[in-house]
């Protein structure tokens, strides 16, 4: 099998966590009987210094004509300061749009390896497995109107969330579907009772329903969904919601697996899909050589479930992932316990990561 495969290292991690999924790509390959067909671009802060824009007209169409697309993290404080027109995220926001990528799927499982690298405790983190659905194409990050204007002197700054109902019944569908092959649990997330927006998501939500008798569904405003998934992540099967929603909600759900470099993600929807960790260019570990690769590792291998339909190649993959972190571990997922009796392998160079946000537009 011959795949065309364009990969999108990006900036800060990015490059170095691309690096080594694209070996496990590689490996994975080469003992399946695929070939690849791999085509390196830049894209992001990268493509603006070299040629002023975030993502070149050539990369798309590439991207548009590849089997799937690999991408590690765009973005950094370099480029804070910029247009947002041509700021680094603007690339990863046009490719998921002109790849009509709605639906993105952001599975938080906890390898019971790592139940005690997470902050949160062994006894609520067993056994929780999530599926995160974000709406990914609409919502108040392409709504418009948008911007900043004068109005009676002072600055104004406004985005628009909108959804049209046939963007929320598909992403429903998406998740509907999604808990029919896992526990039949659906839980939409919403603000229905502040945003007429999501009031109505909630309604589409409902009605779809109708067509999944089997599925139990259940509402939660987002406010309490980001609480609970802390509390009782066990609570949850299939969540489903919207675009900003979902990104928060994921890095909540990161703490479930123990670092936000372990969650990976599939963008779909469209004619191909894109692969990407959640977790972003991480400026404050970049070039140490410490960041954590699995969640890009993860990514590829979920390149192989829902690309290529090879659901096989994706357990391979989460099989060699469990066992190398039986042995080896990047810092972010270190078991304090176990460092302090050396059992663990230590990160080749660097410090530890800083744990603090990086405080920058996510
Ligand atoms: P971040 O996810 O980059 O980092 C948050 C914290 O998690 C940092 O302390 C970082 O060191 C740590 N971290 C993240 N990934 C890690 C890994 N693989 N291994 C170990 N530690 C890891 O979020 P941020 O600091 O808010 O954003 C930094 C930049 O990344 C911004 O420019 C933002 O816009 C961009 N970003 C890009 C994407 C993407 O390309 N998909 C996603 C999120 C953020
Ligand atoms: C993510 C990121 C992106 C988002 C940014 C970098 C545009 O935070 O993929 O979670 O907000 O979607
Ligand atoms: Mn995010």
């Amino acid at each position: 099998m011959k795949k065309k495969i364009v990969i999108l290292p990006g900036d800060g991690i990015g490059t170095e966590i691309c690096e080594q999924a694209v070996k496990v790509l590689q490996k994975t390959g080469d003992l399946l009987g695929y070939t690849f067909d791999l085509e390196h671009e830049i894209a992001g802060g990268a493509c603006i210094d070299k040629h002023g824009i975030p993502l070149q007209d050539s990369t798309l169409e590439k991207c548009k004509h590849a089997d799937a697309v690999l991408l590690g993290a765009v973005g950094g404080p370099k480029w804070e300061g910029l247009d947002f027109s041509v700021r680094p995220e603007r690339a990863l926001l046009k490719l998921r749009s002109e790849l009509q990528l709605y639906a993105n799927l952001r599975p938080a499982i906890i390898y019971s390896e790592l139940a005690d690298a997470s902050t949160l405790k062994r006894e609520v983190l067993e056994g929780a497995d999530i599926l995160v659905i974000r709406e990914l194409t609409g919502g108040i990050y392409f709504g418009k109107p948008r911007g900043v204007k004068i109005e009676d002197g002072k600055r104004v700054g406004f985005n628009t969330l909108i959804y049209n109902e046939d963007e929320i019944r598909r992403i429903a569908r998406t998740a509907f579907e999604a808990a029919m092959k896992r526990r039949k649990k659906v839980c939409s997330v919403d603000k229905a009772n502040v945003l007429e927006s999501t009031e109505l998501w909630r309604t589409v939500v409902t009605e779809e329903h109708k067509n999944y008798p089997e599925i139990e569904l259940s509402h939660m405003y987002i406010d309490n969904a980001v609480m609970q998934v802390i509390r009782n992540p066990r609570q949850f099967d299939t969540v489903v919601t919207t675009n900003m929603f979902g990104d928060i909600l994921s890095d909540a759900c990161a703490m479930i697996t123990g670092s936000i470099g372990m969650l990976p993600s599939a963008s779909v929807g469209g004619k191909n899909g894109m692969y990407e960790p959640v977790h972003g260019s991480a400026p404050d570990i970049a070039g140490q050589n410490i960041a954590n690769p699995l969640a890009t590792i993860l990514s590829v291998g979920m390149m192989f479930k829902y690309s290529f339909g090879d659901n096989n190649a994706y357990e391979m993959i989460e099989r060699a992932v469990k066992i190398a972190i039986s042995t080896h571990r990047t810092k972010d997922i270190m078991d304090t316990g176990k460092i302090e009796t050396g059992i663990l392998s230590k990160p080749r160079t660097g410090r530890p990561p800083s744990r603090k946000s990086g405080g920058s537009d996510r």
